[in-house]
Formats: structure tokens, sequence, C-alpha cells
């Protein structure tokens, strides 16, 4: 038990819960005759890491396009740190603060690595102030990669000279590092060898340790496990289970996932 609260400010707080960075309420999505989300409703509190498995065909992508805008919703609400949004287009899900992973990274090789982090954002590219914009640019990039401890050889060197865990390293960073509230991955590191993934991973945890928040679809239990601070399961386009990551096992998400334990729907995490 914790203290009584001492004012009606904390009260309130306490009451409210932890701030929630997504709210998403009740969300259809129908292709046709299709059901690929039949009610979802998930959460994602601010600072922290959730993760969402399942099995192909589950719904996690069509959800994951809707929140960032690829798709609409046919029903349901999304709130997005407290605002109820109508995301109509991928810029628009930007400029509400969600940025995402791809699996195909989408970075440019033949940029170098603060172009690529400045890529689609260049607003100020030309015009008389074109060379001390661009270094600005490039200072900018210097402190976001140092500040998050990344290991890059220079910041003008090109995509294409990089290790694939440097290349991820670089997507991740410019995933997070403007301004985004939420950045949510797709399978991060499906592309990567065994060490290039820790790298990745320790950097991800760094992000979290900093304050960021993350969704996070995997299908590399390890990798949820250590990295995720709760986990939501989805099956046949619903929500099947929600666990908090500490208190959940491998064996109970398989069985979660292929429908071998029945559905809990109603059952919430402990505190
Ligand atoms: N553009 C689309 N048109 C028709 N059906 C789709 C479309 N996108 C996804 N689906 C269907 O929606 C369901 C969920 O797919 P998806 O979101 O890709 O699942 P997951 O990413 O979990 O594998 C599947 O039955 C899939 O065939
Ligand atoms: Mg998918």
């Amino acid at each position: 038990m914790t203290p009584a609260a001492s004012t009606a400010y904390d009260a309130a707080v306490s009451a409210a819960g932890p701030r929630k960075m997504l709210d998403v309420r009740n969300v259809r999505k129908h292709f046709g005759p299709v059901v690929a989300l039949d009610g979802v409703s998930i959460s994602v509190e601010a600072g922290k890491v959730a993760a969402i498995v399942g099995d192909n065909g589950a719904g996690k992508s069509t959800l994951v396009k809707i929140l960032t805008g690829v798709h609409q919703p046919t029903s349901g609400e999304i709130a997005f740190d407290g605002q109820p949004v109508v995301m109509h287009d991928p810029d628009e899900a930007r400029r509400v603060g969600v940025e995402t992973l791809f699996q195909d990274l989408a970075l440019v090789d033949d940029l170098t690595i603060w172009q690529n982090l400045f890529l689609g954002r260049e607003l100020t590219w030309g015009g008389p102030l074109r060379l001390t914009r661009k270094r600005a640019m490039a200072e900018r990039a210097r402190e976001m990669l140092s500040g998050l401890q990344i290991n890059i050889p220079s910041i003008e060197a090109r995509v294409r000279r990089l290790s694939g865990g440097q290349r991820q390293a670089v997507a991740i960073s410019r995933a997070v590092g403007w301004n985004a509230k939420l950045t949510i991955m797709d399978e991060p590191t499906a592309a990567l060898g065994v060490k290039e993934r820790t790298e990745v991973e320790n950097l991800i945890e760094r992000l979290r340790d900093q304050g960021r928040t993350f969704l996070l679809i995997s299908h590399n239990f390890d990798q949820v496990m250590r990295l995720s601070n709760e986990i939501w399961i989805m099956r046949n386009g619903r929500v099947v289970g929600h666990r908090r990551t500490a208190e959940t096992s491998g064996d109970e998400l398989v069985a979660l996932i292929t429908g071998a334990k029945p559905a809990e729907i109603g059952r919430k995490p402990s505190d």
C-alpha cells in the first residue's frame, strides 16, 4: 500500500493510474468480408515497452497500419497521449508523434548517416542558407547519436558502408529521435545475426530507460521477455490475453497464441 495522497492533485493522479501514451478502444477493421480486427483494445504506458505477439493472420500488421495512418479503422477510437486522434495518412501520424521502424529499414544507401536521419524532414534543404543548414543538421545528428551511445564511424559515412547492426541503430535513432512520442517496431531484429541483435536490443533498452515509449511486434519470445514491460496477445483479430512480462512465461504465451489456453479477455494483470 502506498501512503494516502497528500493533495487533491495527487489523489486525482493516482486514481487515474499511469499515463497512457496510446489507448486503442474497440477498433474494428473490415476488408470487404474479411474481419481483420474484431474489436481490439490495447494501451501502452508512457516510458514503457509494450509488446504484441500473435500468429500470422492475427491482425498485428493491420493494427500497426491503423496506428500509422496507412489504414483507417472501420470503427473504434484511438487516443494518443490523452487526446482522441484520427490519422488520415502517415504524415498525420508523424505529426501526432507516432514513428515506425519498418522491417525493410527504408534507409538510403547512397546518402550519409546524417542525411538519412533527416530524410523526409529536410524542409530547408535548398536556398541561400543551404550550407549553414547542412552543418546544423550534421551537428544535430552527431549529438543525437552520441546521446544514444551509438557507435558509428562518422556522421558523414554513407549508409552503404555500415554493418547490419549499425544500419538498424541509425534507423531506430531516426524513429525515436525527432520528438517521437511512440515508436512502433515491427520485427526490428528479424534480419540480424545474434551479435547485432543483442546490440540493437541494448539500444532499445537504453532508450526505454531514457523514458521512450515503444510498441514492439516480435516473434522472438526471448526478445519480448527481455525488452517488454507488458504483453498483449492477439489471435484471429482479437486480444486474447494481456500480461505483465514479469508474470508470464514463453510457455503461457505459446498457449495463448495458439489457443491451447482459453482466451481470458476479462483478466487484467495484477498491479
Ligand atoms: N489489405 C488487405 N485486404 C484484405 N485482407 C487483409 C488485408 N490486410 C490484411 N488482411 C487480412 O487480415 C488478417 C490479419 O492480417 P495481418 O494484420 O497481416 O496479420 P499479422 O500481421 O498478425 O500476420 C488476415 O486474415 C489477412 O489476410
Ligand atoms: Mg504481419
